[in-house]
């Protein structure tokens, strides 16, 4: 992928510099945004620069104040300050305010775009320890409660499954009870509690799996009666939701994996549709063949996902719910991965979101 251009905030009010001081840096590749004043500066910083050029004095302010406001707006960009004359009071308050390096003007062409490489590298250097900084964080955080929650996992769900077979044999009995009134009262809450115990099960089955991943078992898999299955699994959850869910389910080729983990795919995205809508909806699950790829592409009508989430939403632990464990996606990226495959997210069609998991087509099956 082509990085895109750096953008560079262009601070001041001479019209005839900034023109072109617009030009020559827009020949050099940088995306310029200009702002004439302190207040427009601000504005601007909001959404985000790599190198902010500002003159030191301005309509409405100094440059050197808002050289400091600048970078607490966009910690991660750098501000490089121009003066037509220069003190050692002047560098030195640039400096204070964090200023990344301070040009005389006018100031030579290969001069200023040096200095702008040099504030560039800064920036991107920035970003990269950022980055290892965080995925070293997650790393850490996930050695650290992986043993804890297999353990603790395990001592839940023995006892959960007992709990579920109990309620399965009350679930017989109680369907066998010759009136028909009391049937429906009771079997309701007991279904209820099928479902919940059912929720709970898969998310310690999310935990385990996280901690210990299992070796992926590939074999011939036919995607949509393994989707039917899950959707069946959920029907009773969604009805009580208010929620619609539609099947367009075409004809699949088969593709190899591991059913299991794959029918685990389809139940995170689901649920998490469910949960997103939060009430009344429509989930609509569809396939498609594309190329030598199968596409399973889940469409929920709930809020949708902000843009500036969307990479975070497969970080372990990263929830936007009370209860959530923040595991359901990651899961969902890693057996994806496994397969070959890949996941993206779109806006829904309206508003929500679409998920969109694409898995190659088993081989020889597609030449055939
Ligand atoms: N269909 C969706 N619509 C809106 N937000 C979603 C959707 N799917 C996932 N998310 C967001 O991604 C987050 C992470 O999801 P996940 O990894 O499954 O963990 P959890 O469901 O435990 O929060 C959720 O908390 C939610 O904010
Ligand atoms: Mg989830």
């Amino acid at each position: 992928m082509p990085e895109p251009s750096p953008r560079i905030l262009l601070v001041d009010d001479n019209a005839r510099l900034v023109e072109n001081l617009s030009e020559i840096l827009g020949d050099a590749g940088y995306t310029v945004d200009i702002a004439n004043s302190c207040a427009q500066g601000r504005a601007k910083a909001a959404t985000g620069f790599e190198v902010a050029l500002v003159d030191l004095q301005l309509p409405d302010g100094n440059g050197t104040t808002l050289a400091g406001e600048l970078k607490e707006l966009c910690p991660e960009g750098e501000v490089v300050l121009m003066t037509g004359f220069a003190t050692v009071e002047t560098a030195a308050a640039a400096v204070r305010a964090g200023a990344f390096a301070y040009l005389l003007k006018p100031s030579p062409t290969p001069e200023l775009l040096l200095t702008l490489e040099q504030a560039l590298r800064h920036v991107r250097l920035g970003a990269e320890k950022r980055g290892l900084a965080r995925r070293a964080q997650i790393a850490e955080k996930l050695a650290a409660v992986g043993t804890m929650t297999a353990g603790l996992s395990h001592e839940i769900r023995n006892p959960l499954n007992a709990a579920g077979l109990q309620l399965q044999v009350l679930e017989r009995r109680v369907e066998k009870l010759p009136d028909s009134a009391t049937r429906t009262s009771l079997l309701e809450p007991l279904r209820l509690v099928r479902d919940e115990i059912r929720r709970l099960d898969h998310v310690l089955e999310d935990f385990l799996q996280f901690a210990r991943p299992r070796e992926l078992l590939a074999r011939p898999v036919e995607l949509v009666p393994l989707i039917n299955r899950v959707l069946d699994l959920l029907q009773n959850d969604a009805e009580r939701r208010s929620i619609r869910v539609v099947r367009q389910l075409a004809d699949m080729p088969v593709i190899s994996g591991d059913d299991g983990r794959l029918r685990q795919v389809v139940m995170n995205l689901a649920l998490n549709a469910m949960e997103a809508m939060n009430g009344p909806g429509q989930l609509t699950v569809s396939t498609e063949q594309q190329d030598r790829m199968v596409a399973i592409t889940l469409e929920d009508t709930g809020p949708g996902i902000p843009p500036e989430l969307r990479e975070r939403i497969f970080e372990p632990f990263f929830t936007t719910k009370a209860t959530g464990s923040g595991l359901g996606l990651p899961i969902v990226h890693a057996i994806i991965t496994q397969h070959g495959g890949t996941i993206e997210i779109k806006n829904g069609q309206e508003r929500g979101t679409r998920f969109v998991v694409r898995l190659p087509i088993a081989k020889g099956v597609a030449d055939a």
